[in-house]
């Protein structure tokens, strides 16, 4: 595939002028704060964009600087992601921003390569800040750049395998070259945009993200319509030839609702186990959901109870498995052997608490009233 210079100009131009034209309005686009801006990348890394809008929202207004970040409690901070998974991105964003906050005295560093020094901060995140907020030539391959510039190019090759994928960011650095010497750059008035790379890497996404989908991409509507192989030769089903997702495996989950009086008990997770600091009932995983609860609550648990009532079934899923869990709810008698604290569920509420069990508390609190 040749990409010359001239050709990489006119494609960086028609993406950064169709971006231009048609970006959506997304709250961390009406800021250059490469503290807000990083935010809403680690966001979008978990997620949707519809679904990170609100959770940007709400962190932006509890913890607007990077100095409140790196002050602030832990339980915050996993309250305010709490429902976006991968909790350990959560907890390497504060550990960057106290660097920035005691080694950088506060200011957020503003080259790719000095971001990149930031603990938990790697090659996409570095390049989306530097080149958003500061309009710094730096490449960026997501998911979606990928499908962009595989479908563009008519690649073959799976683009998570390190050949095709070391193409592609070599690609995406031409392209971002070719935009930072766009002379004529006019933004949205209401939106704030660095500059032409910024726009390079963000339209290459937002293509991804609105025109250039995964299924039925919308062709007709694409400005790279008639540069585009997949297109001119129907092979958008087939590119990018991404390598089938692992099967998924069942599993099963006994979880307990003990009572005394308006307080439920609760247990908080270890250092070093998964979703680590966040709040849950007591549970076990079990081979099949036809054993006997009481059972597995006194012998697994330690705890005994005058009668387990069913509540019902809560299901999840988190990467390749799906969880059925079982509830159960009683009074819990005697002495509980395991670590843990008394609360209601008000006050449990506010805590962070596992996602499956997430769900049960907003049932609990429904049923209640
Ligand atoms: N996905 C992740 N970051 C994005 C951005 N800045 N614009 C569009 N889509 C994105």
């Amino acid at each position: 595939m040749e990409l010359d210079g001239a050709r990489a100009h006119r494609i960086s131009k028609k993406i950064v002028d169709w971006f231009m034209a048609n970006a959506r309005d997304l709250p961390w686009r009406h800021t250059l704060d490469p503290y807000a801006i990083w935010i809403s990348e680690i966001m979008l890394q978990q997620t949707q964009v519809k679904t990170v809008v609100p959770y940007w929202n709400r962190w932006m207004k509890r913890l607007p600087t990077v100095e409140k970040l790196a002050h602030a409690r832990e339980t915050t901070v996993l309250k305010l992601w709490e429902g976006l998974g991968y909790y350990s991105r959560v907890r390497n964003a504060q550990r960057a921003a106290r660097r920035v906050d005691v080694d950088l005295g506060g200011s957020f560093p503003n080259t790719r390569e000095s971001i990149s020094k930031l603990p938990g901060i790697g090659p996409y995140t570095s390049g989306a800040i530097a080149s958003i907020a500061f309009n710094e030539p730096a490449p960026i391959v997501d998911g979606n750049v990928m499908r962009v510039l595989t479908r563009l190019f008519g690649m073959n090759g799976d683009p998570k395998e390190s050949e095709t994928n070391e193409k592609l960011w070599t690609i995406a650095k031409v392209l971002v070259d070719a935009a930072s010497s766009i002379r004529r750059f006019d933004p949205q008035s209401n939106l704030s945009f660095s500059g032409p790379c910024s726009a390079l890497n963000q339209g290459l996404m937002e293509l991804g993200a609105t025109i250039c989908k995964p299924k039925q991409p919308a062709c007709k509507l694409c400005p790279m319509r008639g540069n585009c192989i997949a297109q001119r030769d129907g092979l958008t089903d087939q590119i990018p030839d991404i390598a089938k997702r692992a099967a998924t495996t069942r599993r099963y989950f006994f979880a307990f609702v003990l009572r005394r009086g308006e307080s439920v008990f609760v247990t908080q997770r270890n250092p070093g186990n998964v979703n680590a600091g966040f709040w849950e009932f007591p549970n076990v995983e079990v081979r099949s959901l036809d054993l006997k609860s009481e059972k597995i609550l006194k012998t697994e648990l330690g705890i005994r109870v005058n009668e387990l009532q069913l509540l019902g079934d809560v299901r999840h899923s988190i990467t390749r498995y799906r969880i059925q869990q079982r509830v159960f709810a009683g009074d819990a008698i005697g002495k509980i052997r395991k670590e843990g604290v008394w609360c209601s569920l008000d006050e449990l509420t506010e805590r962070p608490v596992v996602s499956a069990h997430r769900k049960l508390l907003g049932k609990l609190a429904a049923n209640r009233g």
